[in-house]
């Protein structure tokens, strides 16, 4: 089992960079294949969305933690490094064959439907697949507590994410969300810090403190 042993190890590295960048990147893939999932899209595809979420954010552990933790504010040149984590996942990944099918929706996580993200990219020019990881990825951050944010309760959550559909989101993806959260979300039973081995039994807890968003 290759593959397992070398996405463990990607997952160790996480997990030892940052135990929040670690539960946010757990319930990232949670949340991802799950909005997967109810498009009906393959099992395949869900699959690689799990293992795409597990490891979207996995560039972060080439940036300095005191950046990525910052509580405040980012200067321009701590944001440039950010906005670098993308890429650097990219690079960690391209050495695992078993990652080509979702490179490219690693290097997307932050684009925004609008064009206002990293990288400019906008609309269906951006995979469906990164969409979702970026639906997710927000997801996570808005029901997260963060130094500089209070988290937001359920309904908040999915009314932040009605605000932000067609300019940050994919307005079909949010709508989706908005309208079947229960279905698609199932709160008790996302996972939180509890660990998360690929391929084994995880245990499930939601929304501890802190969450990256970048
Ligand atoms: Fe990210
Ligand atoms: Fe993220």
């Amino acid at each position: 089992m290759r593959v397992h042993r070398e996405l463990n190890k990607l997952l160790s590295l996480i997990k030892n960079y940052c135990r929040d960048t670690y539960r946010h990147s757990v319930n990232v893939s949670l949340i991802a294949s799950r909005i997967a999932a109810h498009l009906n899209l393959s099992e395949t595809q869900v699959d690689l969305i799990k293992v795409a979420g597990l490891l979207h954010d996995v560039g972060k552990i080439k940036i300095e933690k005191e950046i990525i933790n910052k509580p405040g504010k980012l200067t321009r040149d701590e944001w440039n490094i950010v906005k670098k984590h993308p890429e650097y996942g990219v690079d960690i990944l391209l050495p695992h064959s078993w990652a080509k099918p979702f490179l490219q929706w690693v290097y997307c996580h932050h684009e925004r439907w609008d064009g206002n993200g990293y990288f400019g990219i906008k609309g269906y020019d951006i995979p469906l697949e990164a969409r979702i990881l970026a639906l997710a990825d927000a997801f996570d951050a808005i029901t997260s507590s963060r130094p500089y944010q209070k988290k937001k309760n359920w309904q908040e959550s999915l009314n932040e994410v009605k605000r932000c559909s067609g300019t940050q989101f994919d307005p079909f993806l949010a709508q989706e969300l908005i309208q079947f959260p229960d279905k698609i979300l199932k709160p008790h039973a996302l996972i939180g810090d509890g660990g998360a081995e690929f391929g084994t039994q995880q245990r499930n807890r939601f929304g501890e403190e802190g969450a990256d968003y970048n």
